[in-house]
């Protein structure tokens, strides 16, 4: 346990926050990148970017160079973006449609679903030798249209991970119909895990966001830990005539904010059906890639829409700042480690999950 459990004067129970060496040192950052990012399931894409068979992207992951594709039996895979005969990035645009991929290289050749085709510089005899050496695939999972991959074999079914995350999802019907339409990126003065520990929670929310605190029931805002994610928003009590199964769970009709383990955050507005995904990938241990995308039924945003996209990104741009100059701080000798609220326990649970990756 990295925090520990002390009392203050009042006797008011509170703990202390993981140490700022976890945000500060590069060692850190590269056992996370093999024992959190290499290990979990990770969002390179929506199915609406491979419509049609032939079309891929190319994705990272954890350093890795990786490919994913739709083929002609209509099924997406995904693959290391790595040529079996010497190693070769083999596609090297970020998306496209292909008939085959050919590495640039010597040329060999691949079908859509990963397997060889030809292998030019092996002729007679030889050929067979190679005839095996096939795209290396990756785990991949597609739910709600999301399509995620996981580079540890063994890792546990998005499913088994993410417990009823994706049953949340299901009541919001218009998922399937959302379009990816455009994304955003930017670099942070951060570690990755500041915009995380920012994200959840809202005790900075009066302080930093009063567009956001103007717009939803703050009195009603909760915050509610699930397994291997939280779900926060502003909450009211569900309408009773709906004759919904499940009356007893409370329905968030000001907006919904997901964190799924380890970085990535799910939000839905209510209003015409759409979502937002940011993802946190860290560059190096200080810095850190800001991806956000968004979704929604067509491509030409109304102005409602739009308003939306500007509202989010406000938010955001106040985010933004606060993490920054919390990292300086994480720099300083100045302390070592923080305190959690009480109505911090989403970050108190993303603390947890990361020593218990770290194995500290
Ligand atoms: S490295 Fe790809 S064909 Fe040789
Ligand atoms: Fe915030």
């Amino acid at each position: 346990m990295a925090y520990n459990e002390v009392k203050n004067n009042a006797n008011r129970t509170f703990e202390r926050t993981l140490t700022y060496d976890l945000y500060t040192d590069p060692k850190v950052y590269e056992q996370e990148i093999e024992d959190v990012f290499a290990k979990s399931w990770q969002l390179v894409g929506h199915v609406s970017q491979l419509e049609n068979p032939g079309q891929y992207f190319t994705a990272e992951v954890a350093g890795e160079p990786l490919l994913i594709s739709r083929a002609n039996d209509g099924v997406i895979r995904a693959f290391y973006n790595v040529c079996p005969h010497r190693a070769t990035k083999l596609e090297k645009k970020d998306e496209g449609q292909k008939k085959i991929f050919q590495c640039s290289y010597h040329g060999w050749t691949f079908h859509l679903d990963g397997k060889l085709n030809k292998a030019p510089n092996f002729t007679g005899e030889e050929a067979a030798c190679v005839s095996d050496c096939h795209l290396r695939p990756v785990r991949i999972e597609i739910l709600e249209s999301l399509i995620f991959v996981n580079l540890d074999e063994n890792a546990k079914s998005l499913i088994e991970t993410y417990g009823d995350f994706f049953d949340r999802l299901a009541k919001f019907p218009f998922l399937g119909e959302l379009k990816r339409v455009n994304q955003k990126t930017r670099v942070l003065k951060c570690n990755w895990k500041a915009f995380i520990d920012n994200y959840l929670e809202c005790d900075h929310c009066h302080v930093a966001h009063p567009g956001f605190v103007a717009t939803l029931d703050m009195r009603n805002y909760q915050i509610v830990t699930c397994q291997n994610y939280s779900i926060q928003g502003s909450v009211v009590k569900p309408d009773k005539t709906m004759g919904s199964n499940d009356l007893n769970e409370a329905e968030m009709q000001g907006g919904e904010f997901y964190w799924l383990w380890p970085n990535l955050m799910v939000t839905i507005y209510p209003g015409p059906g759409n979502m937002a995904t940011i993802q946190m990938l860290p560059i190096d241990h200080e810095t850190t890639l800001a991806v956000y995308t968004y979704y929604f039924r067509d491509e030409n945003l109304t102005q409602e829409e739009k308003d939306l996209v500007t509202f989010a990104e406000q938010v955001r741009e106040e985010d933004v700042e606060l993490v920054e100059l919390e990292q300086i701080g994480f720099r300083s000798r100045a302390f070592n480690r923080g305190v959690y609220s009480k109505s911090e326990k989403a970050i108190v649970q993303f603390h947890e999950l990361v020593l218990e990756a770290l194995g500290r």
